[in-house]
C-alpha cells in the first residue's frame, strides 16, 4: 500500500461555536453571547454555496504579509488577527489530517527525553504516543531518547485510529520523492540524522531495525476509556496534533480521557490543540505547566506558528501580557501533583 492510497477515513463534521473558555472566564455576559452568536452566523454564512468569510480570510492571508511591520505588529493589528483566527476556527469544516514530520519540534523532543529519564524506574520508562500517524513522531522520540540516554529502556506504545496509517507506521518504510501525508516528512532532518535513523535504498528509506524493536502498535480511538486498561498507566503520554482537528467540545472530552492514561506525577505532552480547550482542561484538572523550554517549544514547530491566524489549527503568538500565559502556552504538564 502506498501512502497516497491511504483513504482519509477520519473526517469530522461541522464546527460548533467555540466556548469562551479562557482562564478566569465566568458566565459569558449577554453582550459576549450576542457577539459570539454574530461571529458564528457570519462565519457560517454562504452566498451561492460559497463562504464569503473563507474568501475574506484568503484575501487577508495573501495581503497581510505585505503590510508594513509597524502596522502588523501593533496591538490593534494583533486584536484584529485574533478575531481572524476566531473566524477561521468557526468557518471551515475541520478535517482530520495525517500530516507529520520527523524531529517535528526539537525543543519539545529534548524536554521529553529529560522527563523520561527522570521518571524511569529500574531503567525503564513507560511512554505512549497517541495519534501517531505514519510513525514519524514515534521513531523520533525513540531515536532522541537513545541518542541522549542510551541506557534508558522505553516501554513504548503507539496508537492511531486509522488501521491503514498504523500499518505504514509499523512497517517504517518511506520515500523521499513524495510529499507523503501532505507534509515533507524529512525536511527537518540533517543528512547525518537521516543516516542514523534509516537504511537507504534509492529513494526508499526504512527505519533501522533497532528503532522498530519492541514498539507496541495498536489501532484505537484515544478517547476510548478501554485504552487505559489496554496500555496501563504511563510515565509520559504524547497527544500531539490531532485534537485541533476536532470540534472544541469533542477535543475537550477526548483530552480529559487521555489524561487518565498518565500515572500520578507523570507528564502529558499536548500540542496542536485549541489553546482555549487545553487551558480550560489544564485549569479544571489542576495540571502543573512545565516552564522548562516553554517559549522554545511554543515556537518549535514552525508550521503551527506560520499558519496563524488563517489556519484553524494554527497557534497564536505567545503573549506574556496575559496573566495566564504560563498555563496557556505550556504544552507539557505534570499531572497528579500539587502545584
Ligand atoms: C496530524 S496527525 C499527527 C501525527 C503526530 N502526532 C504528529 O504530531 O506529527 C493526526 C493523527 O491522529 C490520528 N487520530 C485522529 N483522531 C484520533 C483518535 N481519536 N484517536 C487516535 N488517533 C487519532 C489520525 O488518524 C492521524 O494519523
Amino acid at each position: 500500500m502506498t501512502l497516497e492510497s491511504v483513504p482519509s477515513k477520519v473526517r469530522r463534521g461541522r464546527l460548533e461555536l467555540a466556548n469562551p473558555t479562557g482562564p478566569g472566564a465566568g458566565e459569558p455576559s449577554r453582550l459576549s453571547r450576542a457577539f459570539s452568536f454574530g461571529i458564528r452566523a457570519i462565519a457560517r454564512a454562504k452566498i451561492l454555496g460559497k463562504s464569503p468569510v473563507g474568501f475574506y480570510l484568503r484575501l487577508n492571508g495573501a495581503l497581510w504579509p505585505r503590510a508594513p511591520r509597524f502596522l502588523s505588529a501593533s496591538r490593534p493589528a494583533l486584536a484584529y488577527l485574533h478575531l481572524m483566527h476566531r473566524l477561521a476556527r468557526l468557518g471551515p469544516d475541520r478535517r482530520m489530517s495525517f500530516g507529520t514530520f520527523f524531529l517535528r519540534n526539537r525543543p519539545q523532543l529534548q524536554l521529553i527525553c529529560r522527563l523520561a529519564e527522570g521518571r524511569a524506574r529500574a531503567g525503564v520508562v513507560r511512554l505512549a504516543v497517541l495519534g501517531c500517524s505514519i510513525g514519524a513522531e514515534v521513531y523520533s522520540i525513540r531515536w532522541s531518547i537513545a541518542s541522549t540516554h542510551p541506557d534508558l529502556r522505553v516501554d513504548m506504545h503507539a496508537l492511531d485510529i486509522s488501521e491503514e496509517i498504523l500499518e505504514v507506521a509499523r512497517q517504517g518504510v518511506y520515500r523521499d520523492d513524495t510529499r507523503v501525508v501532505e507534509t515533507p516528512i524529512f525536511e527537518r532532518l540533517t543528512e547525518d540524522e537521516l543516516d542514523s535513523m534509516f537504511d537507504k535504498d534509492g529513494s526508499r528509506f526504512e527505519v533501522k531495525p533497532w528503532l522498530k524493536e519492541g514498539i507496541h502498535w495498536r489501532v484505537a480511538d484515544a478517547s476510548d476509556p478501554r485504552v487505559v486498561d489496554a496500555l496501563g498507566l504511563q510515565d509520559v503520554v504524547v497527544a500531539n496534533d490531532f485534537l485541533c482537528h476536532m470540534q472544541p467540545a469533542e477535543a475537550e472530552a477526548c483530552l480529559r480521557k487521555v489524561a487518565r492514561l498518565v500515572d500520578a506525577g507523570g507528564y502529558l505532552v499536548v500540542s496542536g490543540v485549541d489553546v482555549d480547550v487545553r487551558t480550560k482542561v489544564a485549569i479544571d484538572l489542576g495540571w502543573k505547566p512545565i516552564r522548562d523550554s516553554l517559549e522554545e517549544i511554543h515556537d518549535g514547530d514552525p508550521v503551527l506558528r506560520w499558519g496563524w491566524p488563517w489556519g484553524y489549527w494554527s497557534l497564536e503568538p505567545l503573549d506574556k501580557a496575559r496573566p495566564d500565559w504560563q498555563v496557556r502556552y505550556a504544552s507539557v504538564f505534570q499531572l497528579g501533583v500539587t502545584k
